[in-house]
């Protein structure tokens, strides 16, 4: 295909709950990137816990740390997802972000993605776009969120579907497609 480029996406599930809904559906996204011929891995805060970060470096050199700097170091384009937390991002997100720096998102675009208890949870939307703004990353203008019932088509197995559309996996698809849009733009410069 012309113009295309292969790259690699990081995708951060930044819940701290084994059955997260937004981290299934960073698996889902990721299904969707790989589908179309790029390479995508999800880094899963519930299943790789990051100490609290401190200034005081005390923590630099373990494992779980060093995999995510490695793995962010290698990503063309990342992915954030989120639980909705009292209007906000989750603590275990915001904690994994302090161990990073603009080295590891300038330059790179990045999606956005929320789940949130209510219909809709943009407010954790918007300070996480606040935060890639202040580490150097782009932004895609288009952004993720799934709430209330749309959160059935990411729990396990035998979840009743009603009330909830499948054109939430509709807008999934198409804003994926769009960030890989941009993302491969931007690599190709
Ligand atoms: C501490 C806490 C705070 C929450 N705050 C909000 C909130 O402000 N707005 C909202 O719509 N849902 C809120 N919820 C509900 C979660 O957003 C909802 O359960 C969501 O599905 C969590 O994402 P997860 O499935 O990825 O864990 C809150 C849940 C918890 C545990």
């Amino acid at each position: 295909m012309k113009g295309w480029i292969h790259m690699n996406v990081i995708i951060i599930a930044g819940s701290n709950h084994k059955g997260a809904t937004s981290t299934r559906l960073s698996e889902y996204v990721s299904s969707l990137i790989t589908a179309q011929g790029h390479q995508s891995s999800v880094f899963n805060l519930y299943e790789r816990p990051l100490p609290f970060y401190s200034p005081d470096g005390e923590y630099g050199s373990t494992e779980s740390i060093s995999e995510l700097q490695k793995v962010m170091r290698a990503a063309d384009a990342i992915v954030l997802a989120t639980p909705e937390y009292h209007s906000s991002i989750s603590g275990v997100l915001k904690n994994a972000l302090d161990h990073l720096g603009q080295d590891y998102f300038r330059g790179k675009v990045v999606l956005s993605m929320s789940s949130a208890g209510g219909a809709v949870g943009t407010s954790s939307l918007q300070q996480l776009q606040a935060i890639v703004r202040n580490l150097h990353g782009i932004n895609l203008p288009e952004w993720v969120s799934i709430g209330g019932a749309q959160r059935n088509w990411f729990m396990e197995p035998h979840t009743d579907h009603e009330g909830a559309g499948s054109d939430i996996l509709d807008r999934v698809k198409r804003v994926t497609l769009s960030f890989l849009e941009l993302a491969s733009r931007v690599r190709a410069n």
